[in-house]
């Protein structure tokens, strides 16, 4: 089983990004080959600052390094250090009905949110559908909102297959349904763009602050409480096993114990996950070195298979020509 996914080098990685893509592709390291990279080509289409598209890209490797990415087991990459995948975007386009992307709710909320209406910005469901097809994925590790992609991508996938036969494998996007969408600050869907965020590696005491302002209702500390309306408890079950999640569960139906109580909790549950992953990350970032290459060597065992299905591609499409009619 092939796994692949990509994250963009946009903005400090936050619990969102965690929960929703880095922890299930991880996790799923374990059970089969994973392909997991940087996707700055992606985030050119919204930031235009070189030295903050070169920062953010190093801060996502030393991010996933430090949270288990093991890059023996998994080919750990920058996307722009495999230019293949824009040919095959090319080859793609050619099958691309405009329809499909004039339908991408990203594109519209892209827009919607003042980020100016590129071609590339147009054009990013195809680029990420070569990101997958490109490696032959099964299995798509994605949050929700990354799931229409992944749909165009299979749409694209059989249309090409149709036409010109059998090149690509049909992946399937993996969203589990716990953690399809983490809730941020105020509610809302976590997101960099809304601020109500909790960063991976900000600032320990910030971050507490933070999570201390999760909005709640207004029950008082007697109160019985329920669970499954709230924000701090929807954060906790996603560190929790079954047997802290419920005993938080039996205190909060049980009245006299606080959101204030069950910030602290998550507050410790946090640092519990991230204290090991702050130490590792603050060792890499002594050994830039041996960051640098292990996104090298990842690039070449990626560009590898990339250029295998790239020359089927072509071929299937009547681009090569190699002495035959
Ligand atoms: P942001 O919304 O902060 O800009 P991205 O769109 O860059 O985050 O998302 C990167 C990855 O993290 C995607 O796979 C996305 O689905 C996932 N993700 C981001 N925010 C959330 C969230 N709140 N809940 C679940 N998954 C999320
Ligand atoms: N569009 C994804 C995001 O914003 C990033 C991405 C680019 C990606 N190419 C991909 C994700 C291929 C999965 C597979 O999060």
């Amino acid at each position: 089983m092939r796994i692949l996914s990509g994250i963009q080098p946009s903005g400090k990685l936050h619990l969102g990004n965690y929960f929703g893509m880095m922890r299930p592709a991880l996790q799923l390291q374990e059970r089969g080959e994973a392909y997991l990279f940087i996707a700055n080509y992606h985030a050119l289409t919204s930031v235009h600052d070189r030295e903050r598209l070169k920062q953010d890209t190093w801060d996502v490797a030393l991010d996933f390094l430090a949270c288990g990415l093991d890059p023996v087991r998994t080919v750990f990459f920058r996307q722009s250090d495999v230019p293949e995948v824009h040919e095959l975007a090319w080859l793609l386009s050619a099958v691309t009905p405009m329809g499909l992307l004039e339908r991408c709710h990203s594109y519209k909320d892209k827009i919607a949110k003042g980020i100016a209406p590129s071609h590339g910005l147009f054009a990013y469901p195809v680029l990420m559908a070569a990101d997958i097809l490109i490696y032959q994925s099964n299995v798509v590790p994605v949050g929700r909102d990354q799931k229409q992609h992944v749909e165009v991508t299979r749409d694209l996938a059989l249309k090409f297959n149709n036409e010109f036969g059998e090149v690509f494998t049909i992946p399937e996007p993996f969203i589990p349904d716990e953690v399809a969408v983490v809730p941020g600050l105020d509610g809302q869907k976590m997101s960099k763009s809304y601020g109500n965020t909790i960063e991976l590696f900000g600032d320990m005491k910030e971050t507490k602050a933070r999570i201390m302002k999760i909005v709640t209702d207004s029950k008082g500390l007697e109160d019985p409480k329920d669970p499954s309306a709230c924000n701090v408890f929807a954060l906790f079950k996603l560190f929790a096993d079954d047997a802290r999640r419920q005993e938080m569960e039996a205190n909060y139906r049980g009245g006299n114990y606080g959101y204030g109580h069950a910030k602290k909790a998550l507050a410790a549950a946090f640092e519990e996950t991230f204290a090991p992953f702050r130490a590792r990350r603050a060792e890499l970032q002594a050994h830039p070195d041996y960051v640098e290459e292990v996104l090298r060597k990842g690039a070449e065992r990626a560009r590898t298979e990339a250029a295998k299905t790239l020359d089927r591609a072509r071929d299937a499409v009547g681009l090569s020509f190699t002495g035959r009619a």
